[in-house]
């Protein structure tokens, strides 16, 4: 019997700028019935490790949608009753796809208020690693704060953002992208009680979710919309610097001006090595840089 168990990997295709990937567009049905029992146990495993680390670490509202939705350790979740919570409180929709999208089919995804999640989890033997995002990254870690509103309306318009930016050409998508990495997947946000993690790569991952709050080697830096967009990143370690937001308001105020002229105003400036400190950062913390790894920043 074929199960879910093996992700389906993207398919390599031979061309003239060498072997791509060739992404599946397609939306799937999430096949429920033929996850294994290996694959709720994966669910089930990675749901009650990052719960139990995320207390005290993530944001209060990420760890309250998880409960709101109905996501819980004993089973994976069922994508069309989570979408009934979901559709209702900001009207926006989880489709099933095989894995990452071509971009624009992923803006217009999110600028129509439907997140793709992959259908497929990891199996047990990547349960602390997986380089590719499988439905325990996705839904785990993106889907909770689509639940609040503020959130909800910065991912659609996000996607609208996206779509604009990749008529524009790439050096704008390069920025937007930035934009994205450091805030939906590795931000941080600061609350009364300290700072708290928000971004979905980061409590996606029990290395990281400790890593980034905890430790003297990251910078921790105050989110500014334009020095964000020129700095490089990592995508094989840990991140170099974490950028801190004050409250999703603040994301969604800065990011609603049009960027066009931004994009155009940065083109000819330098992009900022992932760990540089520079004039004017507001630093919450200015990282030792232990263990970094030399080169390397997308
Ligand atoms: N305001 C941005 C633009 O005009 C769109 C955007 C909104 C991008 C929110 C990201 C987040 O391109
Ligand atoms: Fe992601």
């Amino acid at each position: 019997m074929e199960t879910a168990t093996a992700p389906r990997r993207v398919e390599h295709q031979q061309t003239d700028k060498g072997y791509v990937p060739v992404y599946t567009t397609a939306v799937v049905e999430q096949p429920w019935d033929s996850y294994s029992a290996d694959d709720h146990a994966t669910w089930s495993t990675l749901y009650q490790r990052q719960r139990a680390l995320l207390e005290g670490r993530a944001s209060r509202e990420f760890l309250q949608a998880q409960d709101e939705m109905g996501m819980n350790a004993h089973m994976i979740p069922r994508f069309d009753q989570l979408n009934e919570v979901l559709g209702a409180a900001t009207g926006w929709t989880l489709v099933g796809v095989e894995g990452l999208l071509p971009e624009l089919d992923f803006f217009d995804h999110l600028a129509n208020r439907r997140f793709p999640v992959t259908w497929w989890i990891r199996r047990p033997d990547q349960i602390d690693y997986i380089a590719e995002p499988d439905m325990f990254h996705d839904l785990f870690g993106h889907v909770p704060l689509l639940m609040n509103p503020v959130f909800a309306d910065y991912m659609a318009a996000y996607g609208r953002g996206g779509v604009k930016a990749h008529a524009i050409g790439p050096e704008a998508l390069q920025h937007l992208t930035r934009l994205y990495w450091y805030t939906v997947e590795f931000g941080l946000i600061n609350t009364d009680e300290g700072l708290r993690i928000y971004g979905a790569g980061i409590v996606s991952s029990k290395g990281e979710s400790l890593y980034s709050l905890e430790s003297a080697a990251p910078n921790r830096i105050g989110f500014d919309l334009e020095r964000i967009m020129r700095t490089r990143y990592r995508i094989d370690t840990f991140q170099k610097t974490y950028f801190v937001i004050d409250s999703y308001e603040q994301l969604m105020q800065a990011t609603a001006p049009d960027f066009t002229p931004i994009y155009a105003a940065l083109e000819p400036q330098e992009h900022l090595p992932a760990g540089q400190v520079q004039d004017g950062d507001r630093v919450f913390h200015q990282g030792t840089g232990e263990g970094w790894a030399d080169g390397g920043d997308v």
